[in-house]
């Protein structure tokens, strides 16, 4: 598989909890490079923007509320197979359902405050990276 790149967030449960390093370490340890990242609080239309695909299922105002309460860190992850990689160490959107040794198993506190997103096609990575980087704020 070819260097991929995904697009990551660490949600507003993370920062609130001081665990930016813990999750980085995580993303590192699965063999991921954080080529650009910036901590940024998200406003409602730049939440609303970016979960749009999600406009019309029942937790959508729940999950913008939840990713404006606070900072959150938005990143860019380079590496083979990127996107498939990031969610196999992100875990299952509901952590009581993610594996041992993810992300979501050892932060999540719940399937809203679950620590993080990643992007889930090359399709989707291309326009979330987009929405928050410029060309030239990617160091690979
Ligand atoms: P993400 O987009 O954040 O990486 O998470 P995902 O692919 O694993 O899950 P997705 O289906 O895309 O849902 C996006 C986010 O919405 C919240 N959610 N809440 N209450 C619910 O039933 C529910 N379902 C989804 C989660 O925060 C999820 O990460
Ligand atoms: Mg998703």
């Amino acid at each position: 598989m070819a260097i991929q790149r995904t697009f990551s967030i660490l949600k507003p449960d993370v920062t609130r909890r001081n665990l930016t390093g813990a999750v980085n370490a995580k993303i590192e340890a699965a063999g991921l490079r954080i080529i650009a990242q910036k901590r940024v609080h998200m406003t409602r239309g730049q939440a609303e923007t970016f979960y749009g695909v999600h406009k019309e299922r029942p937790f959508f105002g729940e999950l913008v509320e939840q990713m404006t309460a606070g900072p959150v860190v938005v990143q860019v992850l380079e590496g083979d197979d990127a996107i498939k990689r990031y969610r196999d160490v992100m875990g299952a959107t509901n952590p009581e359902k993610a594996d041992a040794g993810t992300i979501r198993k050892e932060f999540a506190l719940n399937m809203g405050e679950n620590s993080v997103h990643g992007s889930d096609a090359p399709e989707t990575a291309a326009l979330e990276i987009a929405q928050w980087f410029a060309g030239n704020e990617l160091v690979g």
